[in-house]
């Protein structure tokens, strides 16, 4: 059984996929900590109503990124945290917390990566014109949404699609392919080769 941190910021909606999983026994796995850079994250309700401990660790409290990064790693380390899934962190992942998580350290985008990585996604996804969007996750590095990718999920545009009920769409599957990721690692079947995750 691996031990999981989320890292969350909102809504929180791939932490409840994720919580529910583990408890239909469909990923063997526990959710050590759910740490959120946002006290009124809705994500920490959801924690809250499965028995899941919390901790809100907020930038604007500490001297600069590094030692906020810090006060996240110690709460990780603490936990014995093997896997970090970030789920709708808002926050750019600086040296600190990827030195001790590269490889162990995954991201869901709504998009099909490298295509509209960033925000306003589904926004960039329709003024573009594409007729196929999705979501994709993927190991974090240095760049915004540019690790290695482990799974994706297309999902077509339709004719008259606004933001929200392609977001919808895209989130449906967003929750199927992150428990898909989190379960590949568990079970030790990704390895990371330069620019692929070959999945044994
Ligand atoms: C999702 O669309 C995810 O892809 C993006 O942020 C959103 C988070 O949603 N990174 P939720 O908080 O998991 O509901």
């Amino acid at each position: 059984m691996i031990r999981l941190a989320v890292l969350v910021s909102g809504r929180g909606s791939n932490l409840q996929a994720i919580m529910d999983s583990i408890e239909r026994g469909e990923l063997s796995a526990k959710i050590e900590v759910v740490v959120s850079d946002k006290p009124g994250a809705f994500a920490l309700e959801r924690a809250k109503k499965h028995g899941i401990g919390s901790q809100v660790v907020e930038l604007s409290k500490f001297k600069d990124k590094v030692e906020y990064e810090k006060a996240i790693l110690k709460i990780l380390k603490a936990k014995k945290v093997d896997l970090v899934c970030l789920a709708g962190y808002m926050k750019i992942v600086g040296p600190t917390l990827l030195k001790a998580y590269r490889g162990r350290m995954m991201n869901i985008h709504p998009a099909l990566l490298p295509a509209f990585p960033g925000l306003h996604v589904q926004k960039k996804a329709l003024d573009h014109g594409v007729k196929v969007s999705g979501c994709t996750v993927h190991f974090v590095d240095d760049g915004t949404d540019t690790g290695p990718i482990i799974a994706q999920a297309a999902v077509p545009v339709l004719e008259h699609d606004t933001e929200e009920a392609l977001s919808e769409r895209i989130l449906e599957q967003e929750h199927k392919i992150y428990v898909q990721a989190i379960r590949l690692f568990s079970e030790g079947r990704l390895n990371i080769e330069g620019r692929r995750v070959r999945i044994r």
